[in-house]
């Protein structure tokens, strides 16, 4: 792919809150280096508008370099854009062509409204840690790493659902807007070890209910979360939740 600067054809969401309607609005993006990030793109497009006199595009970042989970929005329909396993943030415009259009929205789910244009609020997740992901035993001081033996693929499993970064994508892929990977991952890594074993059950029912009061929708088994998981979070992850809710309403 060609090295030289590239001009693109951009159609963001701009919306003034959570009451205003909102509409989309078209901005060219010049002399952009393969090399730029996306968000670098619209630090570009942003010091025009500025420079304008215009209201800059309104969107979250914080790390940039995929862990904090704050950045993210779709891009031509795909939350976090074109790159599997990586966070808007990380993507480079070496991945669209000279001339592209690209669209540029939200994540649409009646739990995260809109603050303004792609920047939503998404304290609902915060609602569902605070209803039970976090261990409440007392654990002491840093003890010895290898003082409790934990099973190798347990650990594995837990370290792979604590990659979480909760920046929603999963609730912005699907067509039901549900919580149940970002909810699934957070369950799973406390359950497999022996420090959350003690509250798992209760863990499992008040997060559930938490994610349904917050508004999120059921689980339909589509896949789509998984796919577009910038922490390539598995969907066993919600079917080991599913197992632990059973196992809380069974008693066991
Ligand atoms: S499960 Fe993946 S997509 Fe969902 S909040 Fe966590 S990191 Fe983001
Ligand atoms: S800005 Fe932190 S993950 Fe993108």
């Amino acid at each position: 792919m060609s090295s030289t600067n590239r001009t693109f054809k951009l159609r963001v969401w701009r919306q003034n809150g959570p009451k205003d309607k909102g509409r989309f609005e078209e901005y060219e993006a010049k002399d952009i280096t393969p090399d730029m990030s996306f968000l670098e793109m619209l630090d570009v497009v942003n010091d025009e508008l500025i420079h304008k006199g215009s209201e800059p595009i309104t969107f979250e970042s914080d790390c940039r370099e995929g862990i904090c989970g704050s950045c993210g929005f779709m891009v031509n329909g795909l939350a976090h854009g074109p790159d599997p396993g990586a966070t808007i943030c990380q993507v480079h415009m070496r991945h669209f062509a000279d001339g592209d259009s690209i669209v540029m929205e939200p994540w649409r789910a009646k739990a995260f409204p809109v603050v303004k244009d792609l920047m939503v609020d998404r304290s609902a997740f915060d609602h569902i840690i605070s209803a039970g992901g976090y261990v409440s035993v007392k654990t002491g001081s840093a003890p010895e790493a290898n003082n409790i033996p934990i099973p190798k693929d347990d650990a594995d499993e837990a370290f792979d659902a604590a990659a979480c970064i909760g920046c929603g994508a999963c609730v912005a892929q699907c067509k039901n807007a549900s919580a149940a990977l970002f909810t699934g991952a957070k369950i799973s890594h406390l359950s497999l070890m022996p420090q959350g074993d003690a509250e798992r059950g209760r863990r499992a029912l008040t997060m559930t209910i938490k994610a349904d009061e917050e508004g999120f929708g059921s689980c339909s088994n589509e896949g789509e979360c998984e796919a577009v998981c910038p922490k390539e979070i598995s969907i066993k992850n919600i079917a080991r939740m599913n197992k632990e809710v059973a196992r809380a309403a069974l008693g066991k």
